[in-house]
């Protein structure tokens, strides 16, 4: 007999089927249900007229990740010439179980990054709570109440092989989707500001066609108001002043849409004391970007044929790189880690390299691009090598890497931060795995490795490193440790993969006796001294180096002494 479905199972049913979005910390936040928006908007009807008598200026920023979080903060604790708020700005973020969590925890006047500059937190919740100047929300209908709309939605580049850039495609489909729900909803003399790092072309030749659409579905005669200018945020102990007083490069579609743009930087950014450069369409702003972070690129693979040089010649890459920085005309030269990651510099030659092909039409991309796209390469395979040195460290102790207890220090892409976005350790570990090593993590600044942790779906599903090893599985099981001393507890090599500042002092005596036993110390970005190399080796361990040839002549010394 069919059972009868009583009120009981149904609202079961119904509970089963809540989603959840989980925030970093564990907490679970239901993913609001279609009967949930109109209150919603009410809500923000409510605020929105509340701050237009108050004289204020309503900005949506799309997309609060690393950037739009912050950026977002930073205008609504901007003033105006009289020292009171000028903006009110409603954070809007897509509620995917993914990233939904963002929302209520900005809500509570909580950032959704985590940043080791303090002024993240303040400055949110102060917007949030005291200025009542800042709120956030999934309803995209937000938009309809905008005078300036700012996007900070992600624009990744996808590669399908490992070390052949060429064949990837920039993934667009965030921003595009972005751009449609925009131009269906906008005022018409609303400001579009894309800050979203784009492959050159993508604002007057795929934004601004999909507003201009939009516009001309809605029976609207006027032109969308679009610009461009990128971020140069770095997260890290600087993040606000990163976007907040740094140099700032701007362009629009038409000179409606430029001398908007010009008006509302000036009035969010110290532009007074870092100025800004306007551009006369946004094609040079975009390249601008792609051409800056390609040059950062270029120099660290270029860096790479000398560090192997280095390793091999006994010559120390971190001294000569130091004697260069002498000269105030190369002071900006930098040592070249374990890999290139942060979410930019892996990404952003690849989006030059497709558009050029892909958006400007050209065929002959091949020919006219030879460095960017190998200094990709380069950057995005350096990892590889680090698998090397600590299999030749453990062999000349007698051991082999399969089965090797190795403890990676440091999961994010660069010193004292905390983002884990393509970092050269991701590809170590990935690479030590498929030789068998059995991997421990410990960092300071990084509370999951959802690369590990969540490798069937992050970055997103497919798309994860672990497509170009074989024996990946284990790894969703590494947990990053906060306890340097517990995680070094019998491992027999060690990986010191970013600087992070507490790893700098690490005393050798210390470092073995947490170990219980001598191992092999890899070192990828000088940060052992040469008397912390030294002390290692009376200890009886073995040290290898990224670009640090000169290590074997301390090793020889020691080896000298003790056989006396
Ligand atoms: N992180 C950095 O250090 C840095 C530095 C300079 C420039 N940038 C550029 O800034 C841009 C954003 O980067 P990020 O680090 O903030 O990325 P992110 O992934 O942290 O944030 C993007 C956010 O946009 C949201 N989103 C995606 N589609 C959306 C939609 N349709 N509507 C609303 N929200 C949507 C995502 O859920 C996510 O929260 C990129 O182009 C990046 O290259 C980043």
């Amino acid at each position: 007999m069919a059972r009868r479905k009583t009120r009981k199972s149904v609202s079961r049913k119904a509970k089963t089927d809540v989603q959840y979005s989980v925030s970093p910390a564990g907490e679970k936040f239901p993913i609001p249900r279609k009967e949930d928006y109109a209150a919603e908007l009410a809500r923000l009807k409510r605020q929105v007229s509340r701050a237009r008598k108050e004289g204020k200026e309503i900005v949506v920023v799309m997309g609060v990740g690393f950037v739009g979080a912050v950026m977002a903060a930073i205008v609504a604790d901007s003033e105006d010439n009289k020292g009171r708020p000028g903006k009110f700005v409603i954070g809007c973020q897509r509620p995917s179980t993914r990233s939904y969590w963002k929302i209520p925890l900005l809500n509570r006047g909580q950032s959704p990054v985590k940043a080791e500059d303090p002024e993240v937190d303040r400055m949110i919740a102060r917007c949030v709570q005291d200025k009542k100047t800042l709120i956030a929300t999934y309803n995209s209908d937000c938009l309809k109440l905008a005078d300036c709309v700012v996007v900070d939605v992600q624009c990744d580049y996808t590669k399908h092989e490992l070390g052949n850039m060429r064949t990837g495609e920039a993934d667009m489909a965030a921003l595009e989707a972005t751009m449609r729900t925009i131009g269906d909803k906008i005022p018409p003399k609303c400001l579009v500001l894309i800050e979203t790092t784009v492959a050159p072309g993508t604002t007057e030749f795929v934004a601004w066609p999909i507003l201009k659409k939009a516009f001309a579905a809605r029976g609207l005669k006027s032109a969308p108001l679009l610009a461009h200018s990128f971020e140069r945020v770095m997260p890290g102990r600087d993040y606000v002043a990163s976007i907040r007083d740094f140099w700032r490069v701007c362009s629009g579609c038409n000179a409606e849409a430029r001398r908007r743009v010009e008006k509302f930087l000036r009035q969010v950014l110290n532009t007074k004391d870092y100025p800004l450069t306007i551009m006369d369409r946004p094609i040079e702003s975009e390249t601008t970007k792609i051409v800056e972070n390609s040059y950062r690129a270029t120099i660290l693979a270029f860096l790479n044929e000398w560090s192997l040089f280095a390793e091999r010649n006994g010559v120390d890459l971190i001294k000569v790189i130091r004697a260069i920085k002498m000269r105030p005309t190369h002071s900006n030269i930098i040592f070249p880690g374990p890999g290139i990651g942060g979410y930019c510099l892996p990404k952003d030659g690849g989006l030059g390299y497709w558009a050029y092909r892909h958006i400007l039409g050209f065929e002959d991309g091949d020919s006219v691009f030879k460095i960017t796209p190998e200094a990709v390469d380069i950057n995005d395979t350096r990892g590889l090598h680090v698998a090397e040195l600590v299999r030749d460290a453990l062999r000349n102790m007698g051991r082999y890497i399969a089965h090797a207890d190795v403890l990676v220090c440091g999961a994010s892409y660069r010193q004292d931060v905390g983002d884990t976005r393509y970092s050269g350790s991701e590809m170590v570990v990935r690479k030590l795995t498929e030789m068998g090593a059995e991997i421990r993590a410990h960092d300071p600044y990084v509370d999951h490795w959802y690369e590990l942790e969540k490798q069937d779906v992050y970055p997103a599903p497919g798309h994860s490193w672990q497509r170009f090893f074989r024996n990946q599985g284990e790894l969703e099981n590494v947990r990053v440790q906060k306890d340097l001393r517990a995680a070094l507890k019998g491992a027999e090599a060690v990986v010191f993969a970013v600087p992070h500042e507490p790893y700098l002092g690490l005393k050798p005596d210390e470092v073995v006796r947490w170990a219980g036993q001598p191992l092999a110390v890899i070192d990828c970005f000088g940060i052992l001294s040469d008397e912390q190399i030294r002390r290692y080796f009376e200890l009886g361990c073995e040290v290898k180096a990224l670009g640090r040839g000169h290590i074997q002549r301390i090793k020889d010394a020691v080896r000298k002494k003790l056989r006396r």
